[in-house]
């Protein structure tokens, strides 16, 4: 996509060989010019999947994945990080490990909010080694719901989360794709080359 391309190429700042910031538009202020055409272009790629419901995981997920659900006139949830408060009966949960922040975390979704019928599309702002978007994976088939593909913003191709999440069939859709950050410079995939 384009314009989220341009975006960060003016905006976005390398870190390391591993690691983009994207602060001024995704990760912590948010572009909603930039979070609707995202939304536009998510519901366009998913059009004749059917999607009954989108589910993400906070914080950053949620304004990419929220547009989307305008678009394509569905209900959005989002996985917690924290443990709740009320009884882990009613939640369907999975341990998600970080390898960019070393540490494992309990995510959950109410069981009420997906249901077998559920046709999901799955969204998330990076996508680094698919430890995430797993344990998502692994939520949405919990409830017998089906996930019919996953939405990224940004996928960092370098690292395994794609393989991964093709290796189980599932079709993935990223709106940047990310060949390397070496040299403090940002390259992308050429789409019409691969
Ligand atoms: P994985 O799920 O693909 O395995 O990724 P990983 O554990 O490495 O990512 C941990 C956190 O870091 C996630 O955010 C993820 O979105 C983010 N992340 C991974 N690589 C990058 C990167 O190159 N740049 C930026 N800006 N973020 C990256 P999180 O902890 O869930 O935070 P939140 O922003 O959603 O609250
Ligand atoms: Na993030
Ligand atoms: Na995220």
């Amino acid at each position: 996509m384009r314009l989220l391309e341009e975006k960060i190429i003016s905006e976005g700042r390398v870190l390391s060989d591993q690691v983009l910031k994207v602060d001024s538009f995704l990760n912590h202020q948010i572009d909603p010019s930039l979070m609707n055409e995202i939304g536009k272009e998510f519901a366009a790629r998913f059009v004749n999947e059917g999607i009954t419901k989108i589910v993400t995981i906070e914080s950053s997920g949620i304004a990419p994945a929220i547009m989307a659900g305008l678009y394509m006139n569905i209900p959005v949830v989002f996985a917690r990080k924290r443990k709740s408060l009320t009884l882990t009966d009613d939640l369907l949960t999975a341990s998600v490990h970080s390898f960019t922040k070393n540490e494992t975390n309990e995510i959950s979704i109410a069981k009420k909010y997906l249901d077998s019928n559920d046709r999901v599309l799955i969204i998330d702002d990076f996508l680094a080694n698919g430890q995430a978007a797993l344990g998502l994976v692994e939520i949405v088939q919990q409830s017998g719901a089906q996930v019919m593909g996953i939405g990224i913003v940004i996928e960092k191709s370098f690292q395994k989360g794609t393989e991964k999440l093709k290796e189980l069939g599932l079709r993935v859709e990223s709106l940047a794709r990310i060949a390397s950050l070496t040299n403090g410079e940002v390259q992308f995939i050429n789409d019409k080359v691969e």
